[in-house]
């Protein structure tokens, strides 16, 4: 069976080592991680812009929430509380901001540097439960790298 894990690991690791511009290594980064799981179906990256959270380059359907003030929805909570949050159910979970009526997981992972936060990596799934422990250390590896980046 393929590790799919490991294989996009090391597709953004090649692509993140040739590339100096850092809004195209958060495209292909967004790119690499949607194309690579199949049920990664909404993948995005935010940037803190002051208080708010500022959508960059994400892969999937637009988004409305562009803006998302620290401690707002999912994402605000991850950046407030500078940890990862996986929800199984994102209907079941009162702070959600709904981006599509399809989606029904969601993870969300600070990109940190010495303890700041700079932005996070958002990814939904339409599928209840999608995310693991597989996903939690691919997506906080590939957040360790992009804050080299940014
Ligand atoms: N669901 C997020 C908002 C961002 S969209 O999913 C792209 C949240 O609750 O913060």
């Amino acid at each position: 069976m393929p590790d799919l894990h490991a294989s996009v690991e090391s597709r953004v690791r090649e692509a993140l080592a040739r590339e100096s511009d850092r809004t195209r290594a958060l495209e292909s980064t967004v790119g690499l991680l949607k194309a690579g799981l199949p049920y990664y179906d909404w993948v995005g990256v935010y940037l803190l812009d002051g208080n708010e959270l500022v959508l960059g380059p994400f892969s999937g359907k637009p988004s409305p929430h562009t803006r998302i003030p620290l401690g707002r929805g999912i994402c605000g909570a991850a950046a407030a509380e500078r940890t990862t949050i996986i929800v199984d159910d994102v209907n079941a979970d009162s702070r959600y901001l709904a981006c599509s009526p399809e989606t029904r997981s969601e993870i969300v992972v600070p990109i940190m540097r010495r303890g700041h936060v700079l932005g996070e990596i958002d990814v939904d799934s339409d599928q209840r439960a999608a995310f693991g422990p597989r996903d939690q250390v691919l997506i906080e590896t590939v957040a360790g790298l992009l804050a080299d980046k940014l």
